[in-house]
């Protein structure tokens, strides 16, 4: 590896987040409008809200390290959202939706936090201690996130699901 491969997968990794978020944002609404629980679709209004913050933060980091900031597209995000397209076409259930956005929410949580646990350890490592504080932050909220669809997904009632099957 190039002495700037660190510099390297930082900017690759932070230009997918903010594809990422920007997609996620737009998902979250649906998501959202699509639930009847009350506290799911208060769960997606809120990280939704947090998630506008997160890529206003995106766009602070990029500020703090010089650079423009540019998308490059999440393929991952992406197609997490063109399953639940493919599901949603299959014509579940409203709990059979709920319980699939939660998990697909779940997915989302864990591979934002293993990508801003990187971004966080990597401006650490390059002395980028703005860009590492704000990294950080998000990371946070992104864990909170996780555990709070946790939480509900362990309220769900599955044999009310099998009565449905
Ligand atoms: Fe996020």
């Amino acid at each position: 590896m190039s002495a700037n491969s660190p510099n390297k997968l930082f900017k690759s990794e932070l230009q997918d987040m903010y594809s990422a978020e920007q997609q996620i944002l737009n998902a979250l609404e649906e998501m959202s409008e699509e639930v009847e629980d009350e506290e799911l679709r208060e769960a997606f209004s809120q990280h939704r809200e947090q998630t506008q913050g997160q890529i206003d933060r995106l766009e602070q980091v990029f500020e703090k390290v010089g650079m423009e900031p540019e998308a490059d597209e999440c393929k991952a995000i992406g197609g997490l959202i063109e399953e639940h397209e493919e599901f949603t076409q299959k014509d579940p259930s409203t709990s059979e939706l709920e319980i699939f956005d939660n998990v697909s929410a779940q997915k989302v949580e864990h591979y934002e936090i293993a990508s801003y646990g990187s971004l966080a350890k990597l401006a650490d490592q390059l002395g980028m201690d703005d860009a590492g504080d704000l990294l950080h932050e998000t990371l946070e909220e992104e864990e909170q996130t996780l555990t709070k669809l946790v939480n509900l997904a362990n309220d769900y009632d599955y044999d009310q699901l099998q009565g449905e099957a």
